[in-house]
């Protein structure tokens, strides 16, 4: 019998006993092994500057069918496919796939313009596909999502694939996003996956030290915002899920760009297999979940409070996880069985950079059976008056602390 131990070979591979999943690191030799892998139909996950993403080859359908697998995800949930530059985006939409531009497709200007502004970055943008994108990357919907994401190693493996990748992030179906190759390692440990991991470089020259650096700098996975035609001249952009570009943000930009007597732009959070508003509060459908019971305590009653709370209640800390933001729950600091804050001083972007990790942090305290969250009002005139991208990750972190929760909001500890 062998005893488990971990092999580091000397390609600065790395792989865990017992494990199909293998580490690689970012040198330019792994990224041309990985572009290569990618491009014979196989998974790579890889981190961007939201959260980390399982890739494979855009256009090729047997290749996106085993991220469905792999992640055990419903195929009614479509995927983003990434790119280095809006050119290439544009031959995927159908807006702009003719070779020649028509200066009066006003959906093509506002693909433009928005590529032109938050590309690379946080933003995915759905539009009507072309007719060669397969069915299932889009889930038959005939609309597309690209991003072009900024982080250095997802745009060297874009690079070296040589294709456009899809990637969601890359967790198991309704758990926590990863944002460490650790993460992706919990959840996909036993697929055949190869996971980019900057920590291997560090192994490398032994330093050590700085094994815990933030990777997926946002925290958070993209807004994502879908433009869609309702005649010639008029459109609309729905934000259908919140990260770090606001919808005021993008109201600008289509102002700049003489567009927005063109666009209204909506907030209109979407319904798909991961999303919990399909469904009463509670039921089974949730996202971002840990695996331990979470719930949101109300507004009302943590600002009613003060730090009085019930002998029952203060019983039950014993066995639960206080994940904190503003110092909002600071109260149960003392009797919780553990207590973290995304950001003490309600800092929304730290917030973000934190949430995913504390969320996977406290599935791992021994004893905890409940994690609790503060319900997070937001003052809407603040997010969009000068609140930029600031207010934008109020409204991330309060999403997915929502679905977390599985929308239950309590008034009571029990
Ligand atoms: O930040 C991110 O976007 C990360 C990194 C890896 O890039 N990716 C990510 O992918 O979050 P995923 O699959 O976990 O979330 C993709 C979201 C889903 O909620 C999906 O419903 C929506 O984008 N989406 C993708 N294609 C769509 C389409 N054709 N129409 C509407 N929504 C779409
Ligand atoms: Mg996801």
């Amino acid at each position: 019998m062998t005893l488990p131990q971990n092999d580091i070979s000397t390609t600065g591979t790395h792989h865990m006993e017992g494990k199909k999943a293998k580490l690689i690191s970012t040198s330019s030799q792994s990224m041309s092994e990985a572009g290569a892998r990618i491009r014979s139909g196989h998974l790579v996950s890889f981190p961007t500057e939201t959260v980390y993403g399982l890739g494979c080859h855009a256009i090729d359908p047997i290749a996106v069918s085993r991220v469905f697998e792999a992640k055990e995800r419903p195929f009614t949930d479509p995927l983003i496919v990434h790119v280095n530059d809006a050119q290439d985006a544009l031959k995927l939409w159908d807006a702009s796939s003719s070779e020649e531009t028509n200066d009066d497709n006003i959906e093509e200007k506002a693909l433009k313009a928005l590529t032109d502004e938050f590309w690379p970055g946080p933003l995915t943008i759905v539009a009507r596909a072309s007719p060669e994108i397969p069915q299932i990357i889009m889930a038959n919907t005939g609309f597309v999502a690209c991003r072009s994401p900024s982080h250095p190693i997802a745009r060297a493996l874009i690079e070296a694939s040589g294709v456009p990748i899809a990637a969601p992030s890359a967790n198991k179906f309704g758990h926590v996003s990863p944002t460490r190759a650790a993460h992706v390692m919990d959840d996909l440990g036993f697929e055949d996956v190869w996971i980019v991991d900057p920590d291997l470089d560090k192994d490398e020259n032994a330093s050590g030290g700085d094994q815990d650096a933030v990777v997926c700098d946002v925290g958070v996975e993209s807004t994502v915002a879908k433009v869609e035609m309702l005649s010639e001249t008029l459109g609309r952009v729905s934000i259908l899920r919140h990260g770090a570009v606001s919808l005021m943000e993008i109201l600008n930009c289509l102002e700049a760009a003489n567009l927005s007597g063109n666009f209204e732009v909506k907030e209109k959070m979407q319904a798909t297999g991961e999303d919990v508003s399909q469904v009463a509060p509670g039921q089974s459908i949730r996202h971002y979940s840990p695996n331990v019971q979470s719930f949101m305590v109300s507004h009302e009653r943590y600002a009613s409070v003060g730090n009085v709370w019930a002998d029952d209640e203060i019983a039950n800390l014993e066995s639960a996880v206080v994940i904190d933001f503003g110092a909002r729950l600071s109260s149960l600091k003392e009797k919780a069985l553990a207590y973290r804050d995304l950001s003490a001083e309600g800092n929304s972007k730290t917030a973000a950079a934190n949430v995913f990790d504390t969320l996977r942090w406290s599935e791992n305290i021994e004893g905890a059976q409940r994690v609790y969250f503060p319900e997070i009002i937001v003052d809407e005139s603040s997010t969009c008056s000068g609140g930029g991208k600031m207010g934008a990750l109020v409204l991330a972190v309060k999403d997915r602390l929502t679905r977390a929760a599985s929308g239950v909001v309590i008034d009571c500890l029990a």
